[in-house]
C-alpha cells in the first residue's frame, strides 16, 4: 500500500510510525512533514491546504491511501476532494468537520440533542455581547468561533477582562475571521479529559483516555499553547464516567450529526471536564489531538491502518481496538518564549535512544542537519506499566536532547500522579 499522509507536525509522525508497523505499508509520502519526519517518510513539499497538488501528486504516484490529519485541510474540504479524485480517505468531510470548525456550530447542536455542555450564548454584535456580560457571574468563557490555533478562547476573572476580550475579538479582530462571531459560555470546574474516538460514522470506538497539559509552564501558569505534554491514560476518567460519556456525549453526538445529514467519519475528538454534575464537552475537535497522538497511539496493539480503513468502509463494529494496559508519557520540547515570541534556526540532536521515541514538529533540514524551525519542536514519549515509571523513562531521554533553545515543562504528568495517589 501506498499512503500519504497530510500534516506535518507530532500528531502526524506517530501516526506514520504506527502506519508502518502493518506489513502491508510499502511507502508513506507525507505533505510538507518535516526534517524529522524524513526519517519515516518522503516529505513533499506541498502545504497541507494546498489540496489541488496534493491531488495531482497522488495520482502521480499512485497513493491507495489518504490521511489527513489537521484542522485546516479538514475544514477547506479535502476529504471530499480526495473522494471525489476516487482515493479513499480517513478523516471528516467538510461538512462533518464543521464540528469543530464553528464553535457556534458545535453548541447548537449540543442544545439541539440535549449533550451535556456549559450554559452559552452567541454573538455577532459587540454591543450586544458586551451587554450580555453585564448580567453574567465571573469568571466567564469568551471563544473565538472559527478556527485560532488553540488560541481563540480567553478565560476572563473580571467583567472588565471579558468585554476587553469580546472587543479584542470583535472589533480588534486578534483572531482575524475567526472572532467575527463569539460564544459567550459558563465557567465550568473540574479535572479535563480527551478522549480521541475512532468512528465510521455509526459505531464509535474511544480510544485510551488521555490528559493534555495547554499551559506554557509549570503549575499551569503561562498562556495557552497547542499543548505542552501528554499522558495516557487519564486517572480521573474511571470506567463509570466512560460508561456515561459514551452513553450521554459520544453516541448522542455521533447521531445527532447523522441527523443533520453530517456523518462524521474519521477521528472525533471530545474535550471533556468532569463537573460535578457529570462529564460535560467543553470543545469537539475533528481530527487528531496534538500531543494527545504521541501518548495515546504507541499504547494501541490493533493495527492502526486497518481501523482506518474500517472507518472509512463502515466496518468499524467489526474492526478490533485494543489498547496496551501500560501508561505513557509525553514531553513537549518547545523553542524559548513559545507561544509568543522565538528564534528559529537552532541546531537540534539527540542520542540514538532518544530518537526512538522522538516525534519531530518543528524542524527543518538545513545542510543536511536538524534546526528548530516551529514553536513545538519535538516531543519524546516513553511508555512503562506504571505511569511514574513512563514520566520518569521520558524526563531521562529528554537530558539526551541537544537543543540549546529549548525548554519543556517540568510538571508533565504531575496532576494525574496526584489523582492516582488520591
Ligand atoms: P478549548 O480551546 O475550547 O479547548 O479551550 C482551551 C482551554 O480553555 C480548555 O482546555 C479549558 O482549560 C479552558 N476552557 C474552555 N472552556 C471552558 C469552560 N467553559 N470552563 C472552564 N474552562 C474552559
Ligand atoms: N491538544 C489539543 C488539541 O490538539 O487541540
Amino acid at each position: 500500500m501506498k499512503l500519504l499522509v497530510i500534516g506535518g507536525g507530532g500528531r502526524e509522525h506517530a501516526i506514520i510510525k504506527k502506519l508502518k508497523e502493518n506489513p502491508e505499508t510499502e511507502k508513506i509520502w507525507c505533505c510538507p512533514g518535516n526534517g524529522g519526519i524524513a526519517n519515516d517518510a518522503e516529505c513533499v513539499p506541498i502545504s497541507a491546504t494546498d489540496i489541488e497538488k496534493q491531488i495531482a501528486f497522488a495520482k502521480e504516484k499512485g497513493i491507495d491511501y489518504v490521511v489527513v490529519t489537521p484542522d485546516d485541510p479538514l475544514a477547506l474540504g479535502a476529504v471530499d476532494a480526495f473522494t471525489a479524485a476516487g482515493f479513499p480517505c480517513f478523516g471528516p468531510d467538510k461538512k462533518a468537520a464543521v464540528i469543530e470548525a464553528s464553535k457556534v456550530f458545535a453548541k447548537e447542536l449540543m442544545a439541539k440533542y440535549h449533550i451535556p455542555t456549559a450554559a452559552y450564548a452567541s454573538f455577532d454584535n459587540e454591543a450586544e455581547a458586551e451587554a450580555y456580560l453585564d448580567s453574567q457571574k465571573m469568571p466567564i468563557v469568551i471563544k473565538a468561533d472559527g478556527l485560532a490555533l488553540g488560541k481563540g478562547v480567553i478565560i476572563a476573572q473580571t467583567l472588565e477582562e471579558a468585554k476587553a476580550a469580546v472587543r479584542e475579538m470583535m472589533l480588534e479582530n486578534k483572531f482575524g475571521s475567526a472572532g467575527s462571531r463569539i460564544v459567550i459560555e459558563e465557567f465550568l470546574t473540574g479535572p479535563e479529559v480527551s478522549i480521541l474516538c475512532f468512528t465510521d460514522g455509526k459505531t464509535l470506538k474511544p480510544m485510551v483516555s488521555s490528559m493534555d497539559h495547554k499551559r506554557a509552564h509549570d503549575n499551569d501558569e503561562g498562556l495557552n499553547t497547542g499543548g505542552m505534554g501528554a499522558i495516557a491514560p487519564n486517572p480521573c476518567y474511571t470506567p463509570e464516567i466512560a460508561k456515561e460519556a459514551y452513553e450521554t456525549i459520544f453516541m448522542p453526538t455521533l447521531k445527532a450529526m447523522e441527523a443533520e445529514g453530517r456523518t462524521f467519519k474519521g477521528c472525533l475528538y471530545f474535550s471533556l471536564m468532569l463537573t460535578e454534575d457529570g462529564p460535560k464537552v467543553i470543545e469537539y475537535n475533528s481530527r487528531f489531538g496534538d500531543p494527545e497522538t504521541q501518548a495515546v497511539l504507541p499504547l494501541l496493539e490493533s493495527d492502526l491502518l486497518t481501523i482506518f480503513q474500517a472507518c472509512t468502509n463502515g466496518t468499524l463494529d467489526q474492526q478490533e481496538v485494543v489498547f496496551k494496559k501500560d501508561s505513557s508519557c509525553c514531553l513537549v520540547i518547545a523553542s524559548k518564549g513559545y507561544p509568543e515570541h522565538y528564534e528559529k534556526g537552532f541546531p537540534v540532536s539527540m542520542s540514538g535512544e532518544a530518537l526512538k521515541h522522538c516525534d519531530f514538529a518543528g524542524v527543518k533540514l538545513q545542510d543536511g542537519k536538524l534546526v528548530s524551525s516551529g514553536g513545538r519542536v519535538l516531543g519524546i514519549t516513553s511508555t512503562a506499566p506504571t505511569l511514574k515509571e513512563a514520566i520518569a523513562k521520558s524526563y531521562e531521554l529528554a537530558k539526551e536532547v541537544e537543543f540549546e533553545n529549548g525548554f519543556c515543562r517540568g510538571d508533565i504528568g504531575q496532576r494525574a500522579l496526584r489523582a492516582l495517589e488520591g
